[in-house]
């Protein structure tokens, strides 16, 4: 029997999700183990390196190794041993081609990890998944496990966002639990123990969602639904605001002072990106079509489209300010250069999947311009995904010889350029701001042409 005061944690997948938890749950004081079967991620992992940016991580990992809490490792044997609770943290991607999340790596963790189990455990999924997986998991753990162990499931999805994930996970702002017995509950309380004992020294509450398998999915995908959709939102009223002669940063602040809509989540600009909100409100559609409720979340398509005509905005913005009206086949950028600031989906990640700022750049490049790129953090990333763009090792660099400056991506780096500097090294001082990060008055001054995304030409 798992001891249920102590239990020993397992996190299966250490990508971005399951690394980071590995890592902050040994911090918290509990015995680790972060599997994959990645071999050089992990490999990396072991020697004290974190495979991916994410702020503050990279200490913890190295103080929690020395301490001998926290141990990685590709042996299914091994971790199947070690743990009594399993946290499933792969990835859910996009099926090529199509709308719904592909969970095959769901069902090669759950079949390998269950046959290996010898003693009563929890497995617990926090990958963000159609509604109906864990009732599927827990069949899956039926067929492969002895029915004498009594492996439970539970569902308890993944809210932290990259960038602030170390504070989300030490200090997130609600707990969610899909469990179908009180002892799944008890145990799954226990192996968030430190996370409701931090709080309290910190003089906090973390809210507990004590909830079925169905809801605790449907709360994951319905969050970010709502997230996708009150951005594109504020894109819809820009795209209003570029022929209504209106500034959508002034309209965002305006209406964000009602409590009731807030100004999070309220800025303008190029859309959103990253491994999560593209994928899952369109898993979320063919989810709910498969289910009969397809129409209910109908809206979720027009979010996705609004947010994709971001992306092509600034490729009109750079034809208008570089002087190449578009043709039938879209504007014809050949032999102008331009320096794309930002290739990470956001701030302080370095992760590039579906990340608008690399889109634009490719759009730039496929309409025939030299596009410089720089990153401060996502430049190997980038590069994998996007191999025929020019990467170079600095915004200076980038911006060299340049005549149109694009910041696609809001970096603190790029916020606090200063304009005066950068208009030495540029041939031309003309900046689209495709995230209405830059003071655009202050960049007048310095003798530049902005353009932002919803904005008035400054
Ligand atoms: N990244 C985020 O900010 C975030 C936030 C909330 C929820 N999520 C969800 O968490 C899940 C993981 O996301 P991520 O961003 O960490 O993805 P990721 O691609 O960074 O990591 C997934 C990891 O799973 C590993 N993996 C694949 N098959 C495996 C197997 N059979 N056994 C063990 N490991 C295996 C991969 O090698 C990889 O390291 C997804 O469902 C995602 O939607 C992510």
């Amino acid at each position: 029997m798992p001891d249920v005061t102590h239990p020993r944690l397992a996190f299966l997948g250490t990508g971005y999700l399951g690394a980071t938890y590995a890592i902050c749950f040994a911090e918290l004081g509990y015995e680790v183990f972060g599997f994959d079967v990645d071999e050089a991620k992990i490999a990396k992992l072991a020697a004290g390196e974190v495979p991916f940016h994410e702020p503050g991580l990279d200490d913890l990992l190295r103080r929690n190794l020395a301490s001998g809490r926290l141990r990685f490792g590709t042996s299914y044997a091994e971790v199947a041993d070690f743990a009594d609770v399993h946290f499933i943290c792969v990835g859910t991607p996009q099926r090529p081609a199509q709308m719904g999340a592909d969970l095959t790596y769901v069902e090669a963790v759950v079949t390998n990890l269950a046959p290996l189990l010898r003693r009563r455990a929890l497995i617990v999924g926090k990958s963000t998944v159609p509604v109906g997986t864990a009732a599927w998991v827990e069949q899956l753990v039926a067929r492969h496990t002895d029915p004498a162990l009594r492996i439970e499931v539970a569902w308890s999805p993944e809210f932290l966002q990259e960038g602030h994930a170390v504070d989300d996970v030490l200090r997130p702002n609600r707990i969610v639990a899909g469990v179908r017995s009180a002892w799944a509950n008890d145990l799954l309380h226990a192996a968030h123990k430190g996370v409701f004992d931090l709080a309290v020294t910190e003089d906090r509450e973390v809210p507990l969602v004590v909830t079925d398998f169905a809801t605790a999915e449907l709360v994951k995908v319905a969050a970010n639904a709502f997230l996708a959709t009150k951005i594109s939102f504020i894109n819809a009223m820009a795209e209003v605001c570029e022929v209504a002669g209106g500034d959508v940063t002034q309209l965002a602040r305006a209406i964000g002072y009602d409590p009731r809509i807030g100004n999070r989540f309220l800025q303008a600009g190029l859309g959103f990106g990253g491994g999560c909100l593209p994928k899952d409100i369109r898993a979320f559609q063919a989810r709910a079509q498969e289910l009969g409720a397809g129409e209910a979340l109908r809206f979720l398509h027009e979010v996705d489209l609004i947010n994709l005509r971001r992306r092509g905005r600034v490729l009109t913005l750079a034809a208008e300010l570089l002087g190449r009206p578009s043709g039938p086949a879209g504007p014809d950028l050949a032999g102008t250069r331009i320096a794309a600031l930002g290739a990470s989906f956001k701030p302080k990640s370095d992760d590039v999947r579906d990340a608008p700022s690399l889109a634009a750049a490719a759009a730039l490049a496929a309409a025939g311009a030299h596009v410089r790129v720089y990153d401060p953090q996502g430049m190997a990333n980038a590069r994998r995904a996007q191999p025929t763009l020019e990467y170079v090792p600095s915004l200076a660099d980038a911006v060299t010889d340049v005549s149109l400056v694009c910041v696609l991506t809001e970096w603190a780096e790029f916020r606090n350029a200063d304009p005066i500097a950068l208009g030495e090294l540029v041939t031309e001082r003309q900046v689209i701001d495709g995230r209405n990060c830059l003071d655009p008055a202050r960049w007048a001054r310095a003798g530049w042409t902005y353009r932002g995304m919803g904005r008035p030409s400054a």
